[in-house]
């Protein structure tokens, strides 16, 4: 039997999603956008097998504990349901992420288990149905499922709080990562967001800004205006951060290295080479930048950080099926 594996690639978000307005559901307080990357991404593949006692679960070739199986199983019985089958399922994944990184793993991880999971239960989703249904998984899975510039709308409820694709992003468009550390980090971006929203007294401002960021920046990339996006790209991730800083306790995931890789950028564009800075829920810097400035840029970090810390991405593509 041939085994399907699907790949979905993960996306940083240049309009950053940060609380939620329904924690069980994963409804967001606000619409995001992204840019999918190719470099990095998760296989998935997903079999019922009925001589199996329980779901078991595979990450990297290594059989998973209780809490990290359970998480699958209970997005794997959002789709067991409507295609009445109730078998366990052989669920094998492998991360070309690393791992809780900030890298946004489980955006690529939840959207391939989608994609995986749709194949398995021969349900015939449509791409939109997939978004939505990937967003019970991880809300940053939601905008996984499309390649290019993604945006994901709130909606006004479960039925359309799903991911659209804004632009192929087929233009001089580039990311260096900077992996400041890969270890896993100590707050989820769940706690880390629920914390924020109940007790930052930047919250709503936050809100109030990030509404125009999003009209703001959709008119850049129709314009294809890198310097515009990727001013209101940095000024967006610095306010996600600044709400953090305010809530109670405060939380930070910078380290010393990630205030050395954003000292780096603005030098960089005090020469003359334009490119902006984002972060998520941990240390790692993403810099956007010119596709064609991006080996430049990456020398330059390379004075300060190892080469194995330096990764160049390109614009990726949507959830696509593999066959083994
Ligand atoms: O999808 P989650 O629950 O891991 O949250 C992602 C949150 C950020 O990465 C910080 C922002 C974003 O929009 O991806």
């Amino acid at each position: 039997m041939t085994e399907k594996i699907v790949r979905a690639h993960t996306n940083i978000a240049l309009i950053k999603y940060w609380g939620k307005r329904d924690e069980a559901l994963i409804l967001p307080a606000s619409s995001s956008l992204s840019l999918t990357l190719d470099a990095f991404y998760t296989d998935t593949s997903v079999t019922f097998d009925n001589s199996l006692q329980s779901d078991t679960f595979y990450l990297n070739d290594r059989l998973q504990n209780k809490t990290a199986t359970e998480k699958v199983s209970t997005f794997l019985n959002l789709f067991r349901k409507p295609a009445g089958i109730s078998s366990p399922a052989l669920i094998k994944s492998t991360n070309f992420v690393p791992t809780a990184a900030g890298l946004a793993s489980s955006a690529s991880g939840m959207a391939a288990l989608a994609g995986a999971a749709n194949l398995a239960c021969h349900l015939q989703l449509t791409q939109r149905e997939l978004s939505l249904y990937a967003r019970r998984g991880s809300g940053s899975a939601t905008r996984s499922i499309y390649g290019g510039f993604v945006e994901w709308q709130m909606g006004t409820c479960a039925a359309d709080s799903y991911a659209v694709p804004i632009d192929d992003a087929d233009w001089d468009i580039g990311m260096l990562v900077v992996v400041v550390n890969s270890r896993k980090k100590e707050m989820s971006s769940r706690e880390g967001m629920k914390n924020t929203v109940e007790t930052s007294p930047f919250y709503t401002g936050w809100l109030d800004s990030t509404a125009n960021d999003l009209i703001e920046i959709k008119k850049a990339i129709r314009l294809q205006d890198f310097q515009k996006m990727g001013e209101i790209t940095e000024s967006n991730g610095m306010k996600m951060h600044g709400t953090m800083l305010g809530a109670n306790p405060p939380l930070s995931y910078w380290e010393p290295d990630s205030v050395v890789a954003m000292q780096l950028v603005r030098q960089l564009r005090q020469e003359g080479i334009s490119c902006y800075f984002t972060m998520d829920a941990g240390p790692n810097v993403k810099v956007l930048c010119r596709l064609t400035d991006s080996e430049k840029i990456k020398a330059r970090f390379a004075k300060q950080f190892n080469p194995e810390q330096l990764i160049i991405a390109k614009p990726g593509e949507g959830l696509k099926v593999l066959t083994k």
